[in-house]
């Protein structure tokens, strides 16, 4: 029997202005449940994790909110112009690190080989990666979700072991995010159980790795995606940018 706080996750993704950051972290932390019985997390764009840590002094509920970043460079440091390594990200105190977004294997040509690579890099600095694997919408037409998520978790699980316990999976499809189409919450359940099986047939520990569902979470359907057995969480972006929507989101995982 799985015992474990869901976990909420924002993906700001590359929205916000350092105006609009302190408004919506000082919106959330009024309307933050006392006691949350789920964990909250934001995954800011890089140059708002000072921010974020500054405000953290100046509003000290904010720290009941864990800081993520939205990627991370496999490389430890060097002439790697442009990337972020996790050490950095460290520096930042960063709880968590996306990696393999949809987006950055769409647009910056991420392979299952360099996604499973970063997890590793932040593994190594005590960073938790959020693994983003989905299908696309041709790839679910061709009956093919199955077969790709397994390939894209397998590469993970294969460079990283028995630390594989200790990673965060969030299933997205493709065709899901930002789109306003959900899957279903039985359609994001049949997934969540497979993906479930192969983190069991790779590690004793499986029931400590929580599996979110991304992909036009929002506060309507929220209860109905978290109420499935295998859904652990979310990881949130177009309705994370919105206080009352993720607060919504919140509740509905603290339920
Ligand atoms: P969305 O994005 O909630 O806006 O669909 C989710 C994500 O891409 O992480």
């Amino acid at each position: 029997m799985k015992i474990m706080k869901k976990l909420i996750a924002g993906n700001w993704k590359m929205n916000g202005s350092l105006a609009a950051n302190q408004t919506l972290l000082q919106e959330l932390i009024e309307g933050f449940p006392l006691q949350p019985a789920c964990a909250v997390a934001v995954c800011v764009p890089a140059p708002y994790l000072a921010q974020f840590r500054a405000l953290v002094q100046a509003l000290p509920g904010l720290s009941a909110i864990d800081l993520g970043a939205q990627d991370v460079s496999a490389q430890v440091s060097g002439a790697f112009t442009g990337e972020t390594s996790a050490a950095m990200l460290k520096e930042f105190d960063c709880r968590y690190a996306i990696v393999g977004h949809s987006e950055r294997r769409q647009y910056h040509f991420e392979t299952d080989a360099l996604v499973a690579d970063k997890a590793k890099a932040a593994l190594a600095a005590g960073i938790t990666p959020i693994v983003c694997i989905g299908e696309t919408l041709a790839e679910r037409e061709a009956g093919r979700t199955e077969e790709v998520v397994k390939r894209q978790l397998a590469a993970v699980i294969h460079t990283n072991g028995h630390c594989i316990s200790e990673i965060v999976v969030a299933y997205e499809p493709v065709w899901a995010i930002g789109t306003g189409k959900t899957a279903t919450p039985e359609e994001a359940q049949a997934v969540h159980a497979v993906l479930r099986a192969q983190l069991k047939a790779a590690t004793d520990h499986s029931d400590r790795v929580k599996i979110l569902y991304g992909g036009s979470m929002n506060a309507a359907n929220a209860a109905s995606l978290l109420s499935q057995a295998d859904i652990d969480g979310g990881l949130i972006g177009g309705a994370s940018l919105k206080s009352k929507d993720f607060l919504t989101i919140i509740a509905a995982a603290s339920a």
